[in-house]
């Protein structure tokens, strides 16, 4: 197993993705601290857990509250006594409308402190914990959104996952000293839950066949394929491997 006494920490854990990567995770051998803002999604995600005979533990949390989220590395650390894997999942465009003429500002403050500020707030409180023991991994959630114009969702998504990007690198620059690691991973379109299949669903079937056809494995992604690369990133099989961003994308986008 790839992360025997391992402890991960998973944000947005109830989500199609999220899940899945907890399950991944849980699979090699970590045991893996499940954290999102809703309770039901919560609930969803710990029956899949209990299926896999997982070693888990699970808090509510909004990762755009600070004080929640020193509480919860703080909650993790006490209950397994390190955390050497954070995955900064939590994310999306929240349901938010993806005309420029549509978007309110409230719609870009809620998909920017999502993605963008709940993960520098939890990257910012997981550090120490992992300087403490000089190793860490830390996994950052961008998209082909935030890579290149991507029609399925909106400007406030693609600024989100851009400054992830960034925000990886410059993190990555700054932690590698005390034996951290800090990647990004960039999904192409997965569908990985319901969010995923609405957003499919209002293109229309030139959309989808576009997409299809600029896919040169020419199908869209299962959450098991980027949850393969999840646990690579988590794994010391990235061990040189750091400020970088993978493209999981069938090849849609070649940079
Ligand atoms: N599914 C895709 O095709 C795809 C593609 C590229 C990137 N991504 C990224 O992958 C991540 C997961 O996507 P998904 O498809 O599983 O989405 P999802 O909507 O299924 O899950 C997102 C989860 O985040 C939780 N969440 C929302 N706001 C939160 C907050 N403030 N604090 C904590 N949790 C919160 C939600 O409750 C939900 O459980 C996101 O960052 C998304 O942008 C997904």
């Amino acid at each position: 197993m790839l992360l025997q006494d391992q402890v991960a920490l998973i944000t947005g854990a109830g989500g199609g993705l999220g899940t899945e990567f907890a399950k991944a995770l849980a699979h090699e051998g970590a045991a893996v601290v499940l954290t999102d803002i809703s309770e039901a999604a919560l609930a969803g995600a710990v029956k899949q857990m209990e299926e896999a005979k997982a070693n888990y533990a699970t808090f509510v949390l909004d990762v755009c509250d600070k004080a929640q989220v020193e509480q919860t590395m703080a909650k993790t650390v006490e209950k397994y006594g390190k955390l050497d894997i954070l995955l900064n999942n939590a994310g999306g465009s929240l349901f938010t409308p993806k005309k420029l003429e549509e978007i309110e500002e409230k719609h870009w403050d809620l998909v920017l402190n999502v993605n963008l500020k709940g993960t520098f707030l939890c990257c910012q409180a997981a550090v120490p914990h992992m300087i403490a023991r000089k190793r860490g991994k830390i996994i950052n959630l961008s998209s082909i959104g935030g890579r290149t114009a991507s029609l399925v969702t909106g400007i406030p998504y693609a600024a989100a996952k851009g400054g992830v990007i960034a925000l990886t690198r410059r993190l990555a620059k700054e932690v590698g000293g005390h034996g951290i690691n800090v990647n990004a991973i960039a999904p192409g379109t997965v569908m990985s839950g319901q969010r995923m299949i609405d957003l499919w669903n209002e293109l229309t079937e030139p959309q989808k066949d576009d997409i299809l056809n600029s896919i040169p494995l020419g199908r869209l992604s299962t959450a098991a394929e980027q949850a393969s690369v999840v646990v690579f990133l988590a794994s010391e099989m990235s061990g040189y491997l750091t400020g970088t961003v993978i493209d999981i994308n069938g090849g849609r986008l070649m940079a």
